[in-house]
């Protein structure tokens, strides 16, 4: 009888810690946020109050780091406050691993080019503000898909073409600020018909 139970078991348990370490293997943690921080850090070219130099250190937790907060549940990033540092620099892609974020505030810099298109897999956001930068091309219409994104500020750049129409997904929306760009066009009016939270442009 014991013999019976104890095989079925045995490669029941195996199988579990096998899928399990298969599964902890792929899923990202706080070490992926401090790859995609890391990866950012190398991406500005000038800092000039040497604020990101010294601050964002592997010697201690992202957690630390200037400008970031991480969550009290999941141990991940959840906002990354890096406004009015006089940073200059483009966005690499790693930045959309930052899958816990929930607010991206990078205004008031000298952030150029163009927004890579892996900041889509940043899902959580509710807040997005890139604000007086010098970012160009299209507004990507990625931006649509941001299910929980309740503020959205892209004033203040050399965005060019016309508002998506995607932006008619946007159902959580409450503020959008677009002025000071190069945009074309008038603001398709239908856009807004199920923005039902909408308060402000
Ligand atoms: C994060 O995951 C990697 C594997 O993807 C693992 O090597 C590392 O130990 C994990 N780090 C933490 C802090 O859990
Ligand atoms: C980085 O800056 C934060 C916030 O100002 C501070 O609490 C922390 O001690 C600094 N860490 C280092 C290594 O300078
Ligand atoms: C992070 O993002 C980059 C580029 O988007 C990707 O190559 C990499 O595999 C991602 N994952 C981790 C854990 O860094
Ligand atoms: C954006 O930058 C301009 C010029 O530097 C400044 O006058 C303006 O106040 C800034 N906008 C905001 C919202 O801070
Ligand atoms: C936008 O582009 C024009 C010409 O390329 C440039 O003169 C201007 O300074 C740029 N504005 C911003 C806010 O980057
Ligand atoms: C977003 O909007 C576009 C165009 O308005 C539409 O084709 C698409 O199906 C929408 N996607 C989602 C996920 O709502
Ligand atoms: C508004 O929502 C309806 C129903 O979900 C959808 O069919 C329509 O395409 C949406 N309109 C826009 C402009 O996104």
């Amino acid at each position: 009888m014991e013999k019976t139970g104890f095989l079925p078991t045995l490669i029941f348990l195996l199988l579990f810690s096998t899928f399990q370490a298969i599964l902890s293997a792929n899923s990202p943690n706080i070490t992926t946020d401090q790859s995609a921080l890391l990866a950012l850090k190398s991406h500005i070219g000038h800092d000039p109050h040497n604020l990101l130099v010294t601050n964002w250190s592997t010697c201690t937790s992202v957690c630390n780091w200037i400008g970031v907060t991480c969550g009290s549940r999941h141990h991940r990033v959840t906002a990354l406050d890096l406004s009015s540092m006089d940073l200059t620099g483009t966005i690499p892609s790693q930045l959309g691993n930052l899958s816990f974020l929930a607010l991206l505030d990078i205004s008031q810099n000298s952030f150029h080019g163009s927004l890579p298109t892996e900041l889509i897999d940043l899902h959580r956001l509710k807040y997005l503000n890139f604000g007086n930068n010098s970012f160009s091309g299209e507004i990507p219409s990625w931006f649509g898909y941001f299910p929980t994104l309740q503020s959205l500020y892209l004033y203040g750049n050399n965005f060019t073409g016309v508002i998506p129409s995607t932006f008619g997904n946007l159902s959580k929306l409450e503020t959008l600020s677009m002025y000071h760009n190069n945009l074309k066009g008038h603001l398709p009016s239908e856009i807004f018909d199920n923005l039902s939270k909408f308060q402000k442009l």
